[in-house]
């Protein structure tokens, strides 16, 4: 072959050049140019952020940092010792990552070769299918019922059917979910870890509910929990993430980590955070009180219904508008709210939930729509 003739591109795994390319967020102060608006200007509800920032002892800790020019600690020994405490689980099921995300697709790496199947669960958090697909697993999706409850029916049928044999290696279940904040139940997910494969329960909201099953990880072979700093403790800047495995699955997941996965800042922010749980718990009271208080408010328009949530956002079906240009008019008015274009939520807005004078102001808006 000449060396004209050669593209390195036909190099490239096919079933990345078969993927939709990716939607980045756009950066805030992009943001703020586009919009031609002041930061403070604008309301940013379209990513479930805790509109309270971190713990006010981050700030400090990271000013004080000592080792910048140190590599981090590859087993994050001193955030996983607090996290046992926080958890109630030994530090030897935990292991920290670059956010919830990473872990998502450390997992991935672990048990998927291509063609291996994975069941999703959507409408739920996209990057389930997102590394399933980079991973060239097959993604079987099993759409939840119009609650947004899991159809664990399907899920066992899927599993008794012998046409899925191999069965799928990996079931992602989110609890509460995103978007709409549902609960899994725990007969539900009893019947899930019966089924001969391992199930991921990413509970990246949990604190704004009640009732984490991180502890069920001891007892159950198959299970992995996934949490995250990233929403109760406002450090999803900073992408710190951690799961609980069991013991068999986290010495492989050990072995395939990258050694530096979470920077020193992120480490050090996490630990702080811990000490001062009281703050950061007041903030989701707070947050999950506000919840409380504006669903009613977004019940009372006629063209919104909101789905009760455990989670700091509420997905609202938009009724007799298009829910597209919905956002449009929100953005216009600085307040962001994140719209869905995929299937069975195209009609949907999701609003996470501010600060009160923010979320007076949208309410406001909205009424005036
Ligand atoms: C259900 C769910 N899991 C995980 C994440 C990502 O968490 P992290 O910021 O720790 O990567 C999100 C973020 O929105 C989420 O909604």
């Amino acid at each position: 072959m000449s060396e004209t003739a050669f593209s390195p591109s036909q190099l490239i795994r096919p079933n990345v050049v078969s993927l939709k390319p990716y939607t980045p967020i756009v950066p805030f102060d992009i943001l703020s140019q586009e919009l031609n608006r002041a930061p403070e200007d604008i309301i940013k509800l379209d990513a479930n952020e805790n509109p309270y920032g971190p713990s006010p002892r981050v700030a400090e800790v990271l000013a004080e940092a000592q080792y910048m020019h140190i590599y981090p600690d590859p087993e994050s020994r001193n955030l996983r010792a607090a996290l046992a405490e926080y958890t109630n689980l030994g530090a030897e099921y935990l292991l920290v990552g670059s956010g919830a995300d990473e872990l998502i697709d450390l997992i991935m790496r672990l048990f998927i070769d291509p063609g291996d199947k994975i069941v999703n669960c959507p409408p739920t958090f996209g990057m389930y299918a997102f590394d399933g697909d980079i991973s060239a697993a097959e993604v079987i999706a099993i759409r939840r019922r119009p609650d947004f409850s899991i159809d664990v029916d399907a899920i066992e049928t899927l599993f008794a059917e012998s046409q899925s044999e191999p069965h799928p290696k990996l079931i992602f279940v989110t609890s509460p979910n995103n978007p709409d904040g549902s609960i899994l139940s725990d007969s539900d997910l009893q019947r899930l870890l019966a089924l001969p494969t391992v199930v991921v329960l990413d509970e990246a909201y949990v604190e704004f509910s009640s009732g984490s099953r991180i502890q069920w990880v001891e007892q159950h072979p198959n299970l992995i929990v996934l949490r995250t700093f990233s929403k109760w403790a406002g450090l999803a800047g900073l992408r710190v993430g951690y799961g609980a495995f069991p013991l068999d699955l986290i010495e492989q997941l050990w072995k395939i980590k990258q050694p530096y996965n979470v920077n020193l800042a992120g480490q050090l922010a996490a630990e702080v955070s811990l000490t001062d749980c009281h703050y950061l718990l007041d903030n989701v009271a707070r947050l999950i009180e506000q919840r409380e208080q504006f669903y009613p408010v977004l019940n009372a328009i006629e063209w919104l219904e909101p789905y009760p949530s455990q989670t700091n956002f509420i997905l609202c079906q938009v009724k007799g508008r298009n829910a597209s240009d919905v956002k449009q008019q929100l953005a216009e008015q600085g307040i962001l709210v994140r719209y869905y274009n995929s299937p069975g939520l195209t009609d949907h807005i999701r609003i996470s939930i501010g600060t009160p004078a923010q979320m007076a102001r949208l309410a406001k808006v909205l009424q005036h729509l």
